[in-house]
């Protein structure tokens, strides 16, 4: 039995691949569209050998609304977007901005355009703890609540704000004229998912982060320095006013991410709250030293790092409070740090060169 069928933008990238198995175990229909920029069709391999079921795939360009027209014409039943497409590279983003706001922000408004016509009325959106900027700034905001005032402090940052403020918009305007037409106005509703920082792979191996080029998270490059492709991990600094010195991120596993799509879609169809933004994260913060520890002990050694000075734009403290989706969507997460970096290692292990590479022999063969 199928409960509702959903286009997954971005659907072969790191947090949609998993979006999209959590959807098909829920018996969501999936249809994917992605234009490829940061990932593989593999991953839908990957995703079937998982589940058994295969999510439909569209390679194609959200900035392209002609493209997504078609996708909607194809598939009638499709009821909800989850928008994952996005650029996500802090630094490109500062260097070639107008291709940050032409894709995250025009892609974007393509999307709800085309939605509209189609009248596929529920949208869950990638947002992004760094909309909030250094909270740190405000007295009593660590951790991070929703209603901490955002304030971005880099292009990509303000992509995302930006979005949010078009999908309000755009919905506020939706229900009211509903509304003004007589009917409930309840049909539009979105959901702001601000992520903190996703981390691990599927307990497999099947599945994980594949950046193309140099990756910019800690735990790929953490990675990449246990499996030999990087001498040493860089800290970016010692001197911030932590335990350890070192800045605090509240780490989140992917698989718990994914499953917050899927309970924050199931709270807007069943609901109808309008718009609503809400944290994903663990409420838990860990250092970067701390980080270097949990993963040199499922790796089983230590590994070498060596502290240089801060990176620009980088805060002491992002650490969730995520008490709001932990009452009203009944969510929290339920993987731990250790899971994230055992999960990982397992798929680095696995596949050294992520998806540029068959699926581990034993996983072909069952
Ligand atoms: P990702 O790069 O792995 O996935 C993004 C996907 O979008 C890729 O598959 C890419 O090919 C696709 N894409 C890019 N431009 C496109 C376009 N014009 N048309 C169609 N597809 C396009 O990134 P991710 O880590 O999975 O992030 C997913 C979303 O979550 C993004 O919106 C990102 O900004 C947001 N986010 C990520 C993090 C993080 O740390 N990974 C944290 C918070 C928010
Ligand atoms: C984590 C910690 C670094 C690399 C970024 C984006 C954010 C969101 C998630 C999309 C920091 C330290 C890192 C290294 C290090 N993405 N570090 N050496 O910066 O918290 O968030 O990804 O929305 O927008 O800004 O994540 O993994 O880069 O860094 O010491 O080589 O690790 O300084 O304290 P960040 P990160």
């Amino acid at each position: 039995m199928v409960v509702g069928s959903v286009l997954v933008t971005g659907g072969t990238g790191y947090i949609g691949s998993f979006t999209a198995l959590a959807l098909l175990e829920a018996d969501y229909k999936v249809v994917i569209v992605d234009n490829l920029y940061n990932s593989s069709k593999e991953v839908v391999n990957r995703i079937e050998l998982i589940c058994g079921k295969r999510p439909e795939f569209y390679e194609a360009d959200i900035t392209d609304e002609a493209a997504l027209d078609k996708i909607f014409q194809e598939h009638p039943d499709i009821d909800n977007v989850i928008h994952f497409a996005a650029l996500k590279a802090v630094g490109e983003s500062g260097e070639i901005p107008l291709e940050y706001y032409r894709v995250n922000v025009g892609g974007s408004v393509s999307l709800l355009r085309s939605m509209t016509k189609h009248n596929v009325t529920n949208i869950v959106f990638s947002s992004s703890a760094t909309v909030y900027g250094d909270a740190t700034r405000f007295p009593n905001m660590i951790p991070i609540p929703e209603h901490c005032p955002i304030g971005p402090t880099n292009t990509y940052g303000r992509t995302k704000s930006t979005v949010e403020s078009v999908i309000t918009d755009h919905i506020e305007a939706q229900r009211n004229k509903a509304r003004k037409a007589g009917k409930s106005g309840e049909q539009w509703n979105g959901a702001l998912l601000r992520y903190f920082n996703p981390a691990g792979a599927h307990p497999s191996g099947l599945m994980g982060e594949n950046p193309l080029g140099v990756p910019y998270n800690l735990l790929p490059l953490l990675a990449q320095v246990a499996i030999g492709k990087r001498e040493k991990l860089l800290v970016f600094g010692d001197d911030y006013k932590s335990k350890d010195g070192t800045a605090i991120r509240d780490y989140i596993h992917v698989l718990d991410l994914a499953k917050g799509h899927l309970v924050a879609l199931n709270y807007l169809r069943e609901q109808h709250p309008g718009v609503k933004a809400w944290n994903l994260g663990s409420g838990r913060g860990s250092t970067v030293f701390e980080m270097i520890k949990a993963f040199s002990k499922v790796v089983g050694r230590d590994l070498p790092y060596e502290v240089v000075g801060r990176r620009q734009g980088d805060v002491l403290d992002l650490t969730a409070n995520p008490s709001l989706a932990n009452e009203e969507l009944k969510w929290k997460t339920e993987l731990t740090l250790e899971d994230a970096c055992a999960d990982l290692w397992k798929w680095t292990e696995n596949n050294p060169e992520g998806y540029n590479q068959d699926p581990p022999k034993e996983f072909v063969d069952a």
